[in-house]
């Protein structure tokens, strides 16, 4: 008899709605790997950017896709062995990120790469089209988000905590953007999907958030143990 693949919770949202502090929280009360998208797609944008690539070339950015020598260890992601933790969360970084991510080649050439984490005994991963795209199948759905506001707020105190400037009112205009980009755009765009459930984060604390996903969780693995 085929083994199920291992069960995999997609926490899909826009940014800054505290998916990879909940998908974080998730994973660690149920003892399961995470993905961070997100890092991936921004390690991608370093690495585009540091090799001088036209962020249009689909052929150049498909070939720094699939030769990403990117690696998660813990908190810290590195590239080619360097600590890049910090520079990806920067806005430059935020910015091309999501202007890569709008490239069909760089989304087809991390599609196996993500599907990688899928190990037992499970799954949390964050980003805009895990429920979507990457897992399909996914035992649970959640589209996560908040205010623009809230969602500025977020980043803006995450930025200081790590010594970096910031300012509220370019964060704000940054996330408009951001989320005008990420849900326009042809490929994979950031949409909930009809069977993923709506949770928003607003003035809600995370711990609460993670505390209903478990609940939600537990719920379908009753449903289908
Ligand atoms: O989650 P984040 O802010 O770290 O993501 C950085 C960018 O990558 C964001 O603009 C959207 C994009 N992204 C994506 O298109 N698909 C994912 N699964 C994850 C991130």
């Amino acid at each position: 008899m085929e083994s199920s693949p291992p069960p995999v919770i997609a926490i899909d949202g826009p940014s800054a709605a505290g998916k990879g502090t909940v998908a974080q929280g998730v994973a660690g009360k149920l003892g399961f790997h995470y993905l961070n998208s997100g890092a991936l797609y921004r390690a991608v944008a370093l690495a585009a950017l540091e090799s001088g690539a036209d962020l249009e070339n689909e052929a150049k950015l498909s070939d720094i896709t699939l030769n990403l020598k990117a690696n998660f260890d813990r908190d810290a992601v590195k590239l080619e062995g360097r600590d890049v933790t910090g520079v990806l969360m920067t806005e430059r970084i935020s910015s091309a990120a999501s202007r890569i991510a709008a490239v069909a080649g760089v989304r087809t050439a991390l599609l196996e790469r993500q599907r990688g984490f899928r190990l037992p005994p499970g799954l949390v991963a964050d980003g805009r089209d895990m429920g979507s795209v990457v897992f399909p199948d996914a035992r649970l759905k959640i589209f996560l988000t908040a205010s623009p506001e809230a969602r500025a707020e977020r980043r803006y105190k995450q930025l200081m905590d790590k010594g970096m400037n910031a300012n509220m009112t370019a964060l704000l205009q940054d996330i408009r953007e951001r989320d005008k980009r990420d849900s326009v755009r042809a490929v994979a765009p950031l949409k909930k999907c009809a069977d993923a459930v709506l949770l928003d984060s607003t003035g809600v604390p995370a711990g609460a958030v993670v505390t209903q996903v478990l609940a939600l969780y537990e719920e379908r693995v009753k449903m289908a143990p």
